[in-house]
């Protein structure tokens, strides 16, 4: 292994020294070859262009130099007793990622540069090798580091940016839904726990359901807006203690019109699904419901959820018209109506999650109006 003197050489020195110069001359590099020699004569061509390295004769010695220290580049052979150069190199691919990998060997086997190729290798050089061999691929190899760490670091701060806009966006999100629950709380009695339980019955039911943790947030708002409509219902029908009369009780079905008119003029997806909750929490799973007797599928999966946790929650906690129902009471009423009101399945689900949420009711107490945080 002697170093060329042609005009190869010279493009290598330009190249060698240009990077060098330009780039990262500071680069630490472990040698990994069973045989001495070889390691030295690696560790002197580098050395020579203000490398730093060391040397290991074994992969159980590399792997021990890089437990301790912290190495950008791994030159390793690949035929070695014990750890071979494919198992250092699977070692480093899965502990240390972002250290750079060059395989040496003897052979000029296409198989095996594929294989190591697919484990992560960057660089591959074929014995016996000249000085240009090993400088073109440690300064090819460090450069593809370098761009590859950039790109992390600029994938980092994308993707931060991203989660402080999510952030903000949800905080604005929530405000948005306090607003409107405040506005609602001067004319309804319902209470800000009743809200807030029916968001959490129903977000803890769409998890259940497999959906994504974004929608699963957005259910946890909107279905707190499902009676918004009930703000442009009479004071006198919202707060009678006795039974509707039969045009009290139309006119009191229009709050679902009502709330998806308020809601309809925004395409956030927070609002268009609380539009969907709020025009549809009140039609029935064989289509006797209001105000469009949608039936079955036809009805959104989110109202089909928040219909279930409404009535529940409702049945349970005293209303100014009637007393509250013990639970097993509500549930034995919900179950008449399970094929004929609700979604078989969506309330199944109900009530196998009931254990959870009898502990949110613990939480989630009835005392106050219909604000929300
Ligand atoms: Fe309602
Ligand atoms: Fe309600």
């Amino acid at each position: 292994m002697k170093i060329p003197l042609g005009g190869f050489s010279r493009v290598v020195e330009i190249i060698s020294v240009k990077y060098i110069m330009l780039k990262d001359n500071s680069a630490r590099i472990l040698i990994v070859d069973d045989e001495q020699d070889i390691c030295d004569v690696i560790a002197k061509w580098l050395n020579s262009r203000g490398f730093v390295c060391s040397t290991a004769t074994s992969g159980e010695e590399a792997v021990n130099l890089m437990e301790k220290n912290k190495f950008d580049l791994l030159i390793t052979d690949i035929m070695m007793p014990g750890m071979s150069g494919v198992d250092l190199l699977a070692f480093v691919k899965s502990r240390f990622p972002e250290v750079a990998v060059i395989m040496v060997t003897g052979i000029d086997d296409e198989e095996t540069a594929i294989m190591t190729f697919d484990l992560g290798a960057w660089g591959y050089i074929v014995k016996p090798f000249e000085f240009h061999d090993v400088i073109l691929n440690v300064c090819n190899v460090l450069e593809r580091r370098r761009l590859f760490l950039l790109r992390q670091d600029h994938e980092c701060v994308l993707k931060e940016k991203a989660q402080e806009k999510a952030e903000g966006i949800r905080s604005l999100e929530e405000q948005l839904i306090s607003v409107l629950l405040a506005a609602l709380a001067t004319h309804n009695d319902e209470t800000k726990g009743h809200v807030r339980r029916i968001g959490l019955y129903s977000s803890l039911i769409a998890r259940y359901l497999r959906w994504d943790n974004e929608a699963v947030e957005r259910i946890y708002l909107a279905a707190q807006l499902h009676d918004l409509g009930k703000i442009g219902i009479p004071d006198q029908i919202l707060r009678k203690p006795e039974k509707l009369t039969p045009d009290e009780f139309e006119l009191m079905k229009k709050h679902t019109i009502i709330g998806a008119r308020v809601l309809e003029s925004s395409n956030l997806p927070l609002i268009q699904m609380a539009r969907e909750i709020a025009l549809c929490h009140h039609e029935r799973w064989d289509g006797s419901g209001y105000p469009r007797g949608l039936h079955g599928t036809l009805i959104p999966e989110s109202a089909r959820i928040v219909s279930i946790a409404d009535v529940y929650d409702s049945l349970i906690h005293e209303r100014p018209y009637r007393r509250a129902l013990s639970e097993d009471r509500a549930l034995s009423v919900m179950n008449a109506y399970r094929e004929t009101s609700f979604d078989p399945k969506i309330f199944d689900y109900f009530v196998t999650l009931l254990p959870q949420m009898r502990r949110m009711r613990e939480e989630v107490k009835d005392d106050e109006r219909c604000f929300v945080q």
